[in-house]
């Protein structure tokens, strides 16, 4: 094995359970694994089988690459009972919350520790309201992370990983940097949350365009589209007295700015946040591809909400929700 990973490996307080082995779930479970960490994965037959076939990969922009065999891989397609595992990250998307959530509440421990890794504001949540007996809490991926060929994950962009909670999550903190992946524990995370979600606007704009992320980002028009919907959500925010964390080296006025200036400007003053490798696309374009129910709803949707809970209207997210729906 090949890449990054920090020669002293950190003990994991115990094994982790990915439960939903896709883009998110095999990336950061195999790097979890490739680390030293016991994982076990929960996921479609389907993956299950490419994974068997060709084990797991996974690699990054800036060129760590690891293959775990096969062999060396715990697949289950259901939460194995007799399991405890000391985290458990939900790596399902939006829709599909509820359901993963009921089955690990059905075979795991009461009080499991479970960390969504997911998009949105509202997944942590649903998750609890699912599975009160487990201890759901809302986590962050900054990064695009894509399957560019049969059980091979690849991370496109950069950042940390980040969660909400306290001593027993920072327990896991050293074994996430000794595999690449660092995780930042906070006490609250919805500015982050809210910060990513305005990141996400951009999926839905990326999808609908049909090109990968850097393409879709150097070209203007495409660029004027994302900063408009993100300047309508942060009026949105502001009248409910939310600030977002800032994500980028950018605060939001000005990253709004930037994304509407000429092509050869915005190269040369966002150099940094065009870090993307020219492979990375928004995971929207593929649930579009393959005729599944995207996460809409909680991206544009929920500044659609918001707005409507303020009495405002946030008409572009609100376009950009029927449109993409209406391909659903
Ligand atoms: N990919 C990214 O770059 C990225 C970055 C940041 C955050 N995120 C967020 O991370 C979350 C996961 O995204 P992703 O791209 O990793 O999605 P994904 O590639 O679709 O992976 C999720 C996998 O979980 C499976 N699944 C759903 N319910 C399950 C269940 N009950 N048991 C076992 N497997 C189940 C899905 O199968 P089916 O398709 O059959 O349901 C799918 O194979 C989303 O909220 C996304 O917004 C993604």
């Amino acid at each position: 094995m090949t890449g990054h990973i920090a020669t002293a490996p950190a003990k994991a307080p115990g094994p982790v359970l990915i439960m939903g082995a896709g883009s998110v779930g095999g990336y950061i479970g195999g790097c979890l694994q490739a680390a030293g960490a016991t994982v076990d994965f929960v996921g479609r037959p389907r993956v299950l089988q490419t994974l068997r076939v060709h084990g797991l990969r996974v690699t990054d922009l800036d060129g760590a690459e690891h293959h775990i065999p096969a062999a060396d891989l715990h697949l289950h397609e259901h939460v194995p009972a007799g399991l405890e595992p000391g985290l458990v990250l939900l790596c399902v998307k939006s829709p599909a919350t509820a359901d993963a959530a009921r089955e690990l509440a059905e075979q795991l421990p009461f009080n499991t520790l479970v960390v969504s890794m997911q998009n949105g504001m509202r997944n942590a949540q649903v998750a609890k309201t699912a599975a009160p007996g487990l201890r759901c809490m809302p986590g962050m991926v900054p990064y695009n992370i894509a399957e560019l060929s049969p059980g091979h994950f690849h991370r496109g962009t950069t950042g940390h990983l980040a969660a909400q909670g306290g001593t027993e999550l920072a327990a896991w903190q050293p074994v996430f940097a000794a595999a690449g992946i660092p995780l930042d524990v906070h006490a609250d995370l919805s500015s982050i949350q809210w910060g990513k979600l305005l990141l996400n606007l951009n999926n839905p704009v990326n999808a609908l365009s049909g090109l990968p992320l850097l393409a879709e980002l150097l070209d203007v028009g495409h660029r004027r589209q994302f900063a408009a919907l993100v300047q309508e959500a942060l009026g949105v925010l502001a009248a409910a007295g939310i600030e977002p964390a800032r994500l980028t080296p950018m605060p939001w006025w000005l990253f709004v700015k930037v994304l509407r200036l000429p092509t050869p400007l915005f190269r040369r003053i966002a150099a940094r946040m065009l870090r993307i490798d020219p492979k990375a696309r928004s995971s929207m374009a593929d649930d579009l591809a393959l005729g599944r129910v995207t996460e809409i709803d909680a991206l544009s949707g929920e500044v659609v909400r918001l707005a409507a809970s303020r009495g405002l209207h946030a008409p572009l997210n609100e376009t950009m929700v029927a449109r993409i729906r209406a391909l659903h």
